[in-house]
C-alpha cells in the first residue's frame, strides 16, 4: 500500500517536473487533486480501513499531498516567471530605430507677434485682459467718450449685428479697458491683444484685424512715463538699442493729449528698413485717458491718472518681417506660412 502511493508521488513529480506550460501544470493538478484525482481517490479509500491504519495511512497521504502541493506551487512560479520573460523578451521595443517623419506646422507671423509683444510688457508688469469680439456700442463707443453723434463713429465703419439690439463687432480692443475697470480698480496695468472688426477692405486693410491695447493707471502717472514705456517697447520690439521714437500730436476722443508714435526708418535698395535714417513711420495711438472716461468707469480722477495706447499688429508683423502684402496674412498659403511662419518648438515658452 505505502509502496503504491510512494510510486504515485513519484510519478506525478516527474509529470511536474516534465511540465513545460502553465496550462499543462494545471491539468496534473487536476489530475492530482481533482474530484476523482489520484490523491483525492486514496483520501477517500482512507474510510475503508480500519480505526488503527487510517489515521496513519491518512498521515502519509497528507504528507504527499503537501509535497506536492509545494512542488506545483514552485513549478507554476517557475513557469510563470519564463513566461512573462518570453513575453518581454518578444515584445521588446526597439528604442534605436528611427522615428517616423513628421511635418513641423508653423505658427502664423500674427500669433507670433502677439506673443512678442506679450513677453516685453510682461517684462514690464503688465496683465493681459481680454474682451469679448461681439461688443455693445456702450463699450465700443460711449465710455470711450465716442458719443452717438460723435464724428469717430463714422471713421470706423462698424459691422452691426442684425436685429441684436445695437451689438457690433468691436472695431477697436479699447473697450477692454472699460470692461477691465468695471472688474479691477486701480492701480492697474494691463494689455488686451485681441481681434478687431471694420467693413474695409482694399490693400492696406482687412475686415478683420489685430490690435493690442495697453493700460496704465496709478497715482502720479504722467505723460514721461507713456513715453519712456512706448520707446522701451518699441526698441526692444525691434531689437534696435538706439531707435528714434517720435511722438506726433494727434486726436483720440479718449485720450488727452493724445499722440502718435512713428518710427525712425530708410529706405534701402527701394526696400523699408527700420533704424535712423531720417523717414519715419506711424505704428501705434497713445495718451494721457481721458477724465471722462475715467468718470464713466467710476474711477477718481483726482486721484488716478494714466496712459494708454493701441497697435496694430499686422503692422508691427509687416514691418519686423518684411512681409509686403497684409492679405497673405489670412490667406491660408501654406507655402507662405512655411516661408514667414515661426516654429511652434523654438517657441513654446513665449505661447
Ligand atoms: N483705438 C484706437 C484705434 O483703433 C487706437 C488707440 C489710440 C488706442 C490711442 C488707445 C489710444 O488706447 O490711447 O485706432
Amino acid at each position: 500500500m505505502s509502496e503504491e502511493l510512494e510510486n504515485l508521488e513519484k510519478q506525478i513529480e516527474e509529470k511536474i517536473t516534465n511540465a513545460t506550460t502553465l496550462d499543462e501544470l494545471n491539468s496534473i493538478r487536476v489530475e492530482v487533486f481533482g474530484k476523482k484525482g489520484l490523491i483525492t481517490n486514496h483520501l477517500k479509500s482512507l474510510t475503508e480501513l480500519p480505526e488503527n491504519e487510517r489515521k496513519e495511512k491518512g498521515k502519509k497521504i497528507n504528507n504527499v499531498k503537501n509535497k506536492i502541493n509545494t512542488l506545483l506551487q514552485q513549478k507554476n512560479k517557475n513557469l510563470s516567471d519564463s513566461e512573462i520573460s518570453q513575453k518581454l523578451q518578444k515584445e521588446q521595443v526597439d528604442i534605436t530605430l528611427s522615428t517616423r517623419p513628421f511635418e513641423e506646422g508653423k505658427l502664423n507671423p500674427i500669433t507670433q507677434t502677439i506673443a512678442e509683444v506679450s513677453t516685453i510688457f510682461q517684462k514690464m508688469g503688465f496683465e493681459t485682459a481680454l474682451g469679448p469680439d461681439i461688443e455693445d456700442d456702450y463699450h465700443n463707443f460711449t465710455a470711450l467718450n465716442i458719443p452717438p453723434e460723435h464724428p469717430a463713429r463714422q471713421l470706423h465703419d462698424t459691422f452691426y449685428l442684425k436685429g441684436k439690439n445695437n451689438k457690433l463687432l468691436r472695431t477697436h480692443t479699447s473697450p477692454v479697458q472699460i470692461r477691465t475697470l468695471e472688474k479691477k480698480k486701480p492701480p492697474l496695468k494691463i494689455i488686451a491683444p485681441g481681434r478687431t472688426y471694420r467693413a474695409d477692405s482694399d490693400i492696406t486693410h482687412t475686415p478683420m484685424f489685430h490690435q493690442v491695447e495697453g493700460l496704465c493707471l496709478d497715482k502720479d502717472i504722467n505723460m514721461s512715463h507713456l513715453k519712456g514705456c512706448i520707446m522701451d517697447f518699441c526698441r526692444e520690439f525691434f531689437e534696435i538699442n538706439d531707435l528714434p521714437v517720435r511722438f506726433r500730436p494727434s486726436f483720440f476722443p479718449f485720450t488727452e493729449p493724445s499722440a502718435e508714435v512713428d518710427i525712425g526708418c530708410f529706405k534701402d535698395k527701394k526696400k523699408i528698413k527700420i533704424g535712423s535714417g531720417g523717414s519715419w513711420l506711424e505704428i501705434m495711438g497713445c495718451g494721457m485717458v481721458h477724465t471722462k472716461v475715467l468718470k464713466y468707469s467710476k474711477v477718481d480722477a483726482s486721484k488716478y491718472q494714466g496712459f494708454a495706447f493701441g497697435l496694430g499688429v499686422e503692422r508691427l508683423a509687416m514691418l519686423k518681417y518684411g512681409i509686403s502684402d497684409l492679405r497673405s496674412f489670412f490667406d491660408s498659403d501654406i507655402k507662405w506660412l512655411n516661408n514667414f511662419g515661426f516654429s511652434i518648438f523654438e517657441n513654446i515658452e513665449k505661447i
